[in-house]
């Protein structure tokens, strides 16, 4: 059943970097907000400001959204040169008070309230005492503009929320105090925020007793305190993508002979999983402080320091750093650290290799920190210690640090499971107009999903890694130090040198295959342990999360149907997996690969057995309810003797805890393998693995890849393809031809209900591994029994008929026990079992 491939055989493995690039113009035009109430307040016409219109709270437009009884508009009879029209007038409170917006939908919005003390009337604006709340969430408590900066010299007060809004209404709320008896206001924004604009994804905290993964932002209302433009100059609203004010950095920096402005003239690169001009605008990321070295060839060795006054004694705030390399000459020059308080933000930070190495890409980081007693808070960075003198070199754009308004300063978060988002796959294709449909859904699907998506495309993000606890839960994880994230197999470290050695310095002919990921290498060490050697690409940390699950994931478990790791190297900037080197490389290449030689019957089932035991122990055995979530025939590799070992954990994650039924997460996964109701819910269970493993079983029924676009339109989805023949009860008609004479019926019959089976629309359809793995089982019985069995048997096998251990033992150490397998070799030692990883389809 070969094939020729024309050259749009490849779409489907372009599919994802289409649709990328077809969303591109849809997130490259200017951010408008959903929901956009700007209020005048006290003012009976509308002015635009900025190009943005607000409406006056006293026309009948504006007095919708007021629910004031007692309330006056104030005008200031003479008003200052400069200031904004919008400070003419107030409107002013001398009873509770509130200005109610309908929200269209649940999501993080911005609130400004706009303070300008002016006097007019009996009214002295900057006596007035007064509570905000929203919600009954108390913003400003005993709120004074005198007291707030905004006093004699009539400058305005701007006070900027960030919340999330989760009901159809947002009502803000003014209550008089003390002695003044009068609140005030001069103007209201309230606006959806860019769906991307703060996530609860990659936020660390940072705290003396250590740092671990920050979750709920989102769930915080949060108060903009500090934003500063570093190295440049005041950004004002008609320039900025948010209407946000940026001020320079100069009266903040401790010394400021240490920093140096730099500045680009050119746009920034805006990268995919980096940060977006709604985050900041250009004119944050084209300027910056660098280190200040007055002789290039002198070995300098200091920080650039700011100080932020901020509340003192334990408040709970999240800094946002911005940075973008506009300095550097060529990629992986720069390399710096960031501390705040004097602790670690980033360790190591290479901008050029987070942001696809590319120069001048916009990128940020996220920490919370509680403030010390000191009442300023430190932000600084220095060159890392990784850097040769004449590239010492560290630089900051932009700055903002946000007050949490009631969070709790003393509760250290604990970790948890991490909202994994990457390309979204299609699982359905059927030809191209079925294609279209489903790039508009996933383009649709995309910019819905916006907000999530930065985890799995923010790589260098991920300072703290995840380590596995048998709940299911990431656990809390040590940040700074690379070499401690990992120290937990310490036994696992290979030197680099040893890879070195072991693949001939990387010879490009020992390359046995190479994919998203990087090479993979045949290699030897030195006591003749063939391995296969998976090299990321030196120098990215691209795949970094994908890198340290593997690890975990492998370290942990042994098992005869699973590619055991035998160590790893993450020596300066490689990321390295060595593997037990599987001779007879993937299934598919046996199944329809150039120059393949066709697997019998008994072989495929032998294989599937095996690796529905792999994945079975994955889900149930003493390893601790991992699911897989990339199963293909790619991704079943072969040993010397044809046992099958399921390999590539990057994906992998711990399954649901008890007490949930699913793991929320976003879709990743391969084009053809994927469960449509985890595309749909993206809720992944164990069964997402059942269904991907139904696609694979067809594969080796069909001998054909599971998305084959070179035919006809009915026919490009395995799964939909043959479950269509399955259900008109003649799937012998498309088997492979190689298994036509040596099939038997009842083996087939038996063997094509199960693949059924785990296609299932809807995963408690579908049985489990356990249960596949069982019926696996029963097939080969019945093609070695021959016929001799009724018909009404071979649905169900009596237990006593075939006794096959539930729950897979775990393996004590290497020496790996096999159990009851057919051809009774019972121990294998992992040194002489190899396996390779083949990522040549890049996810
Ligand atoms: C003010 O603006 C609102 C909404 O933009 C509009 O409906 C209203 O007619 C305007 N009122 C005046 C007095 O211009
Ligand atoms: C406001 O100030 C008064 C008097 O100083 C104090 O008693 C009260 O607790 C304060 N209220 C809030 C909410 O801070
Ligand atoms: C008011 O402004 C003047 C000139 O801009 C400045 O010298 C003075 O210190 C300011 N006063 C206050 C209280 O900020
Ligand atoms: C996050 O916040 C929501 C809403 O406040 C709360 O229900 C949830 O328990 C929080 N989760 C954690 C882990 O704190
Ligand atoms: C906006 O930016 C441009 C270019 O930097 C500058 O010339 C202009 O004055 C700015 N406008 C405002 C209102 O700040
Ligand atoms: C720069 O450093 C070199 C070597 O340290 C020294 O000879 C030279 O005088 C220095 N130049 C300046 C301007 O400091
Ligand atoms: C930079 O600051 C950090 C944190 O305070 C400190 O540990 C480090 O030694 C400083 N580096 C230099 C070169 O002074």
């Amino acid at each position: 059943m070969e094939k020729k491939k024309p050259p749009f055989f490849y779409i489907p493995l372009l599919l994802p970097f289409l649709l990328q690039f077809l969303s591109l113009p849809l997130l490259s035009l200017a951010f408008t907000p959903l929901d956009n109430y700007l209020i005048d307040c006290g003012s009976n016409a509308n002015s635009t400001v900025d190009s943005r219109q607000f409406v006056g709270d006293s026309t009948s437009t504006g007095s919708v959204f007021l629910s004031a009884p007692r309330s006056i508009s104030l005008r200031d009879q003479s008003p200052p040169q400069g200031p904004s029209p919008l400070y003419r007038t107030a409107r002013v409170f001398t009873g509770v008070s509130s200005y109610q917006f309908q929200i269209k939908k649940k999501s993080t919005h911005l609130v400004r309230l706009h303070f300008f003390p002016f006097t007019s009337q009996n009214y002295d604006l900057s006596t007035a005492v007064f509570h905000v709340s929203i919600h009954g969430s108390l913003l400003l408590s005993n709120f004074s503009v005198r007291r707030s900066g905004g006093n004699n010299n009539n400058s305005a007060v701007l006070k900027e929320y960030i919340l999330m809004v989760d009901s159809g209404k947002l009502e803000v709320s003014f209550t008089p105090v003390g002695t003044s008896g009068f609140g005030f206001v001069n103007a209201i924004e309230v606006f959806t925020a860019p769906s991307d604009l703060i996530t609860d994804v990659g936020i660390q905290f940072i705290s003396p007793a250590g740092a671990g993964e920050y979750e709920n932002v989102t769930s915080q209302i949060l108060e903009t305190v500090h934003r500063i433009n570093v190295g440049g100059e005041k950004v004002t609203p008609f320039n900025d993508t948010l209407w946000r004010t940026w001020i320079p950095d100069e009266d903040y920096l401790v010394l400021k002979s240490a920093a140096k402005p730099a500045s680009r003239t050119r746009p920034p690169n805006y990268q995919k999983g980096g940060s977006t001009k709604e985050i900041a605008p250009d004119s944050v990321y084209l300027t910056a402080q660098q280190m200040n070295k007055p002789n290039l060839s002198m070995t300098l060795n200091f920080n650039i320091t700011w100080s932020f006054p901020v509340s003192p004694g334990g408040v709970r705030h999240l800094v946002r750093l911005h940075f973008c390399d506009i300095v550097s000459t060529a990629l992986n020059l720069l390399i710096f650290d960031v501390y705040i308080y004097g602790y670690y933000a980033y360790k190591d930070l290479d901008l050029s290799t987070i942001t696809s190495h590319t120069l001048a890409s916009p990128y940020y980081i996220d920490r919370v920190i509680d403030s010390d007693d000191s009442g300023f808070l430190r932000i600084s960075v220095g060159p890392s210690e990784i850097t040769a003198p004449p590239n010492i070199n560290a630089l900051l754009n932009g700055v903002e640090i946000m007050r949490m308004v009631s969070a709790k300063g003393s509760i250290l978060p604990s970790g948890s499971k991490k909202k994994h988002v990457a390309l979204l796959l299609g699982s359905v294709l059927g030809g191209s107009a079925l294609m279209c449909v489903l790039i508009i859904a996933v383009v649709l699907e995309m910019k819905r999903r916006k907000k999530k998506k930065k985890t799995g495309s923010r790589p260098g993000e991920t300072v703290a890694w995840p380590s596995w606890q048998a709940t299911g839960v990431r656990s809390g994880s040590v940040l700074y130090e690379r070499t401690g994230s990992t120290s937990m197999h310490l036994g696992m470290k290979i030197p680099f040198a040893e890879i070195q050695f072991a693949t001939k310095n990387f010879d490009d002919n020992l390359i046995i295959g190479s994919g998203g990921f990087g090479r993979v290498y045949k290699g030897v060490l030195r006591d003749n342990t063939k391995v296969a050697v998976k090299r990321g690409v030196p120098g990215s940390r691209q795949g970094l999360p994908e890198f340290h699950t593997e690890i975990t994931v492998l370290s942990k478990i042994r098992h005869r149907h699973l590619v055991s790791l035998v160590g790893y190297c993450e020596e300066q900037s490689e990321m390295i997996l060595v593997y037990e080197y599987m001779e007879k490389g993937p299934l598919r290449n046996h199944l329809y690969g150039p120059n393949f030689q066709p697997l019998s019957w008994k072989q495929r089932l032998e294989i599937c057995i095996g690796s529905a035991r792999g994945l079975h122990y994955l889900h149930t055995g003493s390893a601790q309810g991992i699911i897989h979530r990339d199963i293909k025939s790619t991704n079943i590799l072969l040993d010397e003797n044809y046992v099958a070992k399921v390999a590539d954990f990057g994906l992998s994650r711990s399954g649901p805890c008890l007490e949930e039924t699913h793991v929320s997460t976003g879709v990743k996964g391969s084009f053809g393998y994927l469960d449509p109701e985890y595309f749909k819910r993206q809720q992944l269970t164990d069964k997402s693995d059942v269904y991907s493993f139904g696609v694979v079983l067809l594969e080796v029924l069909c001998a054909r890849p599971a998305i084959d676009i070179s035919l006809s339109t009915d026919q490009v989805n395995l799964a939909d393809w043959a479950i269509k023949w399955q259900k008109k009860g003649l799937i012998e008609q498309i088997i492979d031809r190689h298994l036509v004479d040596q099939i038997n019926p009842r083996s087939l019959k038996k063997f094509a209900e199960t693949a059924e089976k785990c296609l299932a629309e809807y995963g408690v359809d579908r049985p489990t591994m356990g249960d596949v793995l069982w019926n696996l089982e029963y097939v080969l019985q019945l093609h070695q029994s021959g016929v001799n069995r009724e018909p009404h048997e071979d649905s169900a096998p009596a237990a006593s008929e075939l006794p096959l251990p539930r729950v897979i033992p775990r393996a004590p150490s290497t020496n790996i026990r096999t159990e009851g397998d057919s051809d009774g070799n019972s121990e294998v030692s992992t040194t002489q079992v190899f396996s390779q990883l083949m990522t040549t389809e890049g996810r």
